[in-house]
């Protein structure tokens, strides 16, 4: 099992800031809350064969599918709970309903990529509907790239990260973070990083930062990506601790 190592981030990360990876114009603008550069560094970061991708907070499929494209030996599971929308005017779908056309879209998105001439392997895909924090991910392979698109995202949900995600993660592991041009974001990011850090460890950080948070020439929100390695004594102190 092949490792995702610094340099090989560096050089992904290169690449997207020119823009290069092996997506095409149909990926590039698809419908969604990212950009180009993002869109690329995650292909760019997925092109390891044997990577296991996660995505929490899909929209209608635009990185997801330019995570996959060109890497049929990826796998990816998506956790959405199609109840934000920036762009409808409530923002938050009324308690207990979706907003529908969020996920329609991203099934006809899918659909449009299910002949193999596509250049996506749909059968390696996994959606879930679901809040992220409550997710049940034991049953996937461990994640080796995980990208939290979750928003809004505050303290409680960073915290639902730690607690609900990084079980699910490889020992060594990349994080992408959206909306790390927003100080507020980027502070409770780093406090949590501080608060969780018995679970894990930050071993390098980059970031690219935006003019705005959905700049379409940058990283649209701005993101924080980290190589971390998982603390697993934690788990195992105590278990023994209560034998
Ligand atoms: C910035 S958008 C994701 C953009 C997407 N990655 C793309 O490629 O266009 C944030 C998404 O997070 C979803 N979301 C927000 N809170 C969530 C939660 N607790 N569980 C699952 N999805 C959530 C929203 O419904 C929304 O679709």
């Amino acid at each position: 099992m092949t490792k995702i190592t610094e340099a090989f981030v560096d050089a992904a990360l290169e690449l997207a800031d020119n823009g290069t990876a092996k997506i095409g114009d149909r990926e590039r603008e698809l419908f969604g809350l990212s950009s180009t550069r993002l869109r690329s560094l995650i292909n760019n970061l997925c092109h390891k064969e044997d990577t296991n991708y996660l995505e929490l907070g899909v929209y209608k499929g635009a990185t997801l599918i330019s995570a996959m494209y060109g890497n049929p030996k990826t796998k990816a599971v998506g956790v959405e709970n199609y109840r934000y929308d920036e762009r409808e005017p409530k923002k938050l779908a009324a308690e207990g309903t979706i907003w529908e056309n969020i996920k329609s879209q991203l099934n006809d998105n899918l659909k449009r990529y299910q002949d193999p001439d596509m250049a996506v392997n749909i059968d390696n895909l996994t959606i879930i509907e679901s809040d992220f924090q409550t997710v049940d991910l034991s049953k996937h392979p461990k994640f080796d790239v995980c990208f939290f698109d979750i928003n809004p995202a505050s303290v409680a949900e960073y915290d639902a990260f730690f607690e609900n995600i990084v079980p699910n993660l490889k020992t060594e592991s990349v994080l992408v973070f959206s909306n790390y041009s927003n100080d507020k974001n980027a502070k409770e990011l780093d406090a949590a990083f501080t608060k969780h850090s018995d679970k894990l460890e930050i071993t390098w950080k980059r970031h690219r930062i935006s003019s705005g948070l959905s700049d379409a020439t940058q990283y649209y929100s701005g993101i924080l990506v980290v190589g971390v390695k998982r603390n697993l004594t934690t788990k195992v102190a105590k278990t023994t601790a209560g034998k």
